[in-house]
């Protein structure tokens, strides 16, 4: 039986597998494609909807000028020798819906990918997008079993994004100039942190009033639901499937990239055994080393909080 690393040696070429086809794993493919970083292999449970997209996004190729493989699929040996799995699988949110609202359903998928990304891609760094994000990503790191550092969860990329915009409008500013830090959970609890957001490298809290942060932090913690509100048949995918694809390059690439992500916390910031987002580097091996902030006591309450809340949600839903 060929290995993973038999694939690779194969080819010679680096391999992403997306799960998932919908609309947030094919945006994250179809943006990796255009990284030319690595061949793609989408697998989705429908498997003509992995095929047809992977297909249209392939004869795409010449058009935007990427020549890495695009492939759908069903079968989870077709992700053998992947380096990175970004887990898109699941039920998206409906107006009137908290993320947590999709718990039980979303749990059953990741216990399947997990399983499946398991046997086929032992070696593979995984990066969780699936709601409620947290909670699958600490869900996904049991079923795999892989390290803790090995198992990821995007939320930080696409908050912190979703600030730098609203701040970049509140100023009339370019946004690469804003570097903002959302930590926390991904949800109503969600930390953006004004006092670590620099435009320029100045810090925002000597930018603009106390009230228009206030309101970018709240429309910040809100901004999922924002869209889904907008869209009434789903929630976001354009933002969240380049984040994921951003962490996967970073991974893949071993760039190294400083960014807020769910990461298991085994006594940082007072919290233990539970995925919450904090700055951390990403890179090779996936989470390189976790930071812990220098925060004033309304802070850390509120990340506590946000951690407290998903321990508790790990044990009375999920029965860890
Ligand atoms: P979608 O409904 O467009 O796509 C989900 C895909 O998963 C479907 O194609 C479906 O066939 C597939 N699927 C379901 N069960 C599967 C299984 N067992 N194996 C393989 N594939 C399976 O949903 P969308 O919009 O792409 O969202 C996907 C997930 O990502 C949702 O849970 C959503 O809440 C979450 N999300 C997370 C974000 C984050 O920042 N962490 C941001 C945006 C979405
Ligand atoms: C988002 O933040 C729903 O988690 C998804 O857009």
């Amino acid at each position: 039986m060929r290995t993973g690393q038999d694939e690779r040696m194969a080819n010679g070429r680096r391999k992403i597998a997306v799960i998932g086809a919908g609309n947030v794993g094919a945006t994250c493919a179809f943006v990796l494609a255009q990284m030319k970083v690595a061949d793609v292999v989408l697998l989705d449970i429908f498997e003509g909807f992995a095929k047809g997209k992977a297909l249209d996004m392939s004869e795409n190729a010449t058009v935007l000028n990427y020549d890495g493989r695009i492939t759908g699929t069903s079968s989870y040996e077709d992700i053998a020798g992947s380096d990175v799995v970004v887990v898109t699988s699941g039920f998206p949110r409906k107006p009137g819906m908290t993320r947590e609202d999709l718990i039980g359903k979303n749990a059953d998928i990741i216990q399947q990918v997990g399983s499946g990304i398991r046997d086929h891609a032992p070696e593979a760094v995984v990066i969780v997008v699936t709601n409620p994000l947290d909670l699958m990503t600490y869900h996904m790191q049991k079923v795999t079993g892989f390290p803790h550092e090995r198992v990821i969860g995007q939320a930080g990329v696409l908050d912190s994004a979703r600030m730098a915009h609203f701040i970049a409008l509140e100023l009339n500013c370019a946004e690469e100039d804003v570097s903002p830090m959302v930590l926390g959970g991904h949800g109503d609890t969600m930390v953006p942190l004004p006092r670590y957001t620099t435009v320029g490298g100045i810090p925002i809290t000597q930018l603009m009033s106390e009230d228009r942060i206030a309101a970018i932090s709240e429309r910040t913690a809100k901004g999922g639901g924002e869209i889904v509100a907008l869209l009434e048949k789903g929630s976001a995918f354009y933002a969240p499937g380049s984040a994921a694809a951003i962490m996967a390059e970073a991974v893949l690439n071993d760039r190294r990239r400083l960014i807020p992500a769910s990461c298991h916390l085994t006594g940082q910031y007072g919290l233990d055994n539970v995925y919450i987002g904090v700055p951390c580097i990403i890179g090779a091996n996936g989470v390189e080393r976790i930071f812990e902030l220098d925060l004033q006591d309304h802070e850390l309450e509120s990340l506590q909080r946000s951690g407290n809340f998903y321990k508790g949600q790990l044990t009375d839903v999920l029965g860890y």
